[in-house]
């Protein structure tokens, strides 16, 4: 193929990032293969499955946090970041695992929690110990409570996973956790906590890996004068930039050094911000002097419907382009409810909408059999798949979706892990239920996860997803998968697409630069096609027909 040649400087152009157009899959390292038998998957797990990986198509895979972690928000609560948690192994075995990934041709991206730490880091058991107006306090957010002995919180507001965000000391002084109690938030004020994070970087930059993926990069900067205000005055300010504590401009000043850091390497590195903002502003953590990539959620609260679906998209491309960067397509990950699962769901029938994150009232209900359509859900997300697998952009996959595994609702009390099921009383349910290791093989007493159980129970279900089942059924959604992943290669050139009028409101169609089309049946009611041939088909096609709640890929005809 020939490359194309910079006209002004008569050099090379270098063909685009890898990450522009790249399928990552995003490994929960915990509940990915367990290799040392003690029920929490480890990095020789995933290295034992290496081939799968291989075998599946993907450019890059993204770790969730493996560093070590009491585990009180499932690895996102951070004791050392530059370390591997000995349950998962070593730093050897981290860089056997990038070693065997590269030489597959596999990228590895790596999750960077940066709002906050563990409350075990060496930096909070120093702030603990010091005490009140020590320097080591200065890493945090330490505020004196209010009311009489300064008894009640600094402000009414609220934590993420319920509960207050203010947590009181032994010696009468309160920390800010957004998150879990054992996640106390730093400050991003002070140079120390800016340099380690840098340090952070280069330390995984150095060992070879590829890219970052940044936990919430929207909340690091903040700005807590005094007199703070009260939870009702922060939900009237505008999330304009200027908000005491989401998304301010300062936190590109953050991300400004960090790039200069990834440029310093060859090649690059890329970073992609987990960014929950107005989508107005998400264009400046993905713009290349930032981060240079940012995750966009819509679909996670977009329903399996044509003209929701055609919004997202196009309104995601017009704001990529203002960026420059490329759009990323999520359908699930692991904070949200399993994308088969909300698409079985009839929103009517549980009357209510299905919110993606933080569990869904259907899992609060208790997860009501009756009420889901695994069939239809299964066959929703295949159509779901297969169509943003066809578009410009990247797309991230996160584990288990491969096999269409379905969200686990009905996790007893006594085995849930989530932080938000315990702060809300069990009102929410939290996420474990798409956090449950994957099953491998239809028996043994893992489904072949590892041998010796699984850290979050696995239902009887699991069997008929397991991976070597679909590997033996021409049928499965992992073949669709490796299927779409493989003729992907010869679809994604441009990063462009041409929507295409079908006739009907609830059928899509787009066309890509190079003459592909993929088109996608969101109703029921088959949909007639007279031209080009199926390449692909997320469910058995008839000839000339695309049946309901079916995507096809056509190919170009030569
Ligand atoms: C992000 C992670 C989530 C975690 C939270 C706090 O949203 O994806 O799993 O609980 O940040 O670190």
């Amino acid at each position: 193929m020939a490359l194309p040649v910079d006209s002004a400087s008569g050099t090379l152009d270098l063909l685009p990032p890898w990450w522009r157009q790249a399928v990552v899959y995003q490994v929960y390292p915990r509940s990915f293969a367990d290799a040392d038998a003690d029920g929490i998957g480890d990095l020789r797990g995933i290295l034992s499955r290496v081939d799968y990986l291989s075998d599946l198509g993907i450019d890059a895979i993204w770790l969730s946090p493996f560093y070590p972690s009491a585990l009180a928000d499932g690895g996102y609560d951070v004791d050392d970041y530059r370390d591997v948690d000995p349950r998962l192994g070593t730093l050897d075995d981290f860089d056997d695992l990038l070693r065997a990934l590269h030489s597959r041709d596999i990228k590895v991206v790596v999750d960077i929690v940066p709002n906050h730490t563990s409350n075990r880091h060496r930096w909070f058991q120093e702030a603990l110990e010091a005490g009140r107006g020590s320097a080591a306090r200065e890493r945090y957010i330490f505020r004196e409570g209010t009311g009489p002995d300064g008894l009640e919180p600094p402000t009414d507001w609220g934590a993420m996973f319920g509960g207050s965000a203010w947590e009181r000391v032994a010696d009468g002084q309160w920390y800010l956790h957004t998150f879990a109690i054992e996640q106390p938030d730093l400050n991003w004020n002070h140079p120390e906590v800016r340099e380690d994070f840098l340090t952070t970087l280069r330390f995984w930059a150095d060992r070879g890996v590829d890219g970052f993926r940044i936990d919430v990069a929207h909340l690091l900067a903040k700005d807590l004068t005094e007199p703070l205000p009260s939870s009702a005055e922060l939900a009237l300010m505008p999330k304009d930039g200027k908000h005491p504590l989401v998304d301010r401009d300062e936190v590109h000043e953050i991300y400004a050094q960090w790039r200069a850091l990834f440029n310093s390497y060859d090649p690059p590195r890329t970073a992609v911000a987990e960014a929950w903002v107005d989508p107005s502003r998400i264009h400046l953590y993905a713009r290349p002097e930032s981060l240079g990539q940012a995750f966009n959620f819509d679909l996670l609260e977009t329903d399996f419907d044509a003209a929701q679906f055609r919004r997202v998209i196009s309104d995601n491309l017009a704001l990529v382009a203002e960026s420059g960067s490329s759009s990323t397509w999520v359908l699930s990950n692991h904070d949200v409810v399993r994308h088969a699962t909300r698409y079985g769901l009839d929103p009517e029938a549980i009357g209510t909408r299905l919110p993606a994150r933080h569990g869904g009232d259907w899992l609060v209900a208790g997860g009501d059999e009756a009420q889901l359509d695994r069939e239809r859900g299964a066959r929703r997300a295949r159509a779901a798949t297969t169509f943003i697998l066809g578009l410009p952009g990247s797309t991230y996959l996160y584990q288990g979706e491969e096999l269409g595994l379905h969200e686990v609702a009905d996790i007893p009390a006594s085995a849930r892990q989530d932080p938000t099921f315990f702060r809300t009383h069990g009102e929410e349910v939290g996420r474990d239920g798409c956090r449950v290791p994957l099953p491998w093989a239809p028996d043994g007493s893992s489904f072949g996860f590892g041998d010796d159980g699984a850290h979050l129970p696995q239902p009887e279900w699991f069997a008929r997803y397991a991976v070597s089942v679909e590997e033996a059924d021409p049928r499965s959604t992992l073949h669709l998968y490796r299927t779409a992943l493989r003729l992907r290669h010869e679809l994604q050139t441009g990063e462009h697409l041409e929507w295409v009028e079908t006739g009907r409101d609830d059928v899509l169609r787009f066309a890509r630069p190079n003459g592909w089309h993929i088109v996608t049946n969101f109703g029921t009611e088959p949909y007639e096609l007279d031209d080009a041939p199926v390449v692909l088909a997320s469910t058995p096609t008839p000839l000339g027909v695309v049946p309901g709640e079916t995507t096809v890929w056509l190919a170009p005809v030569e």
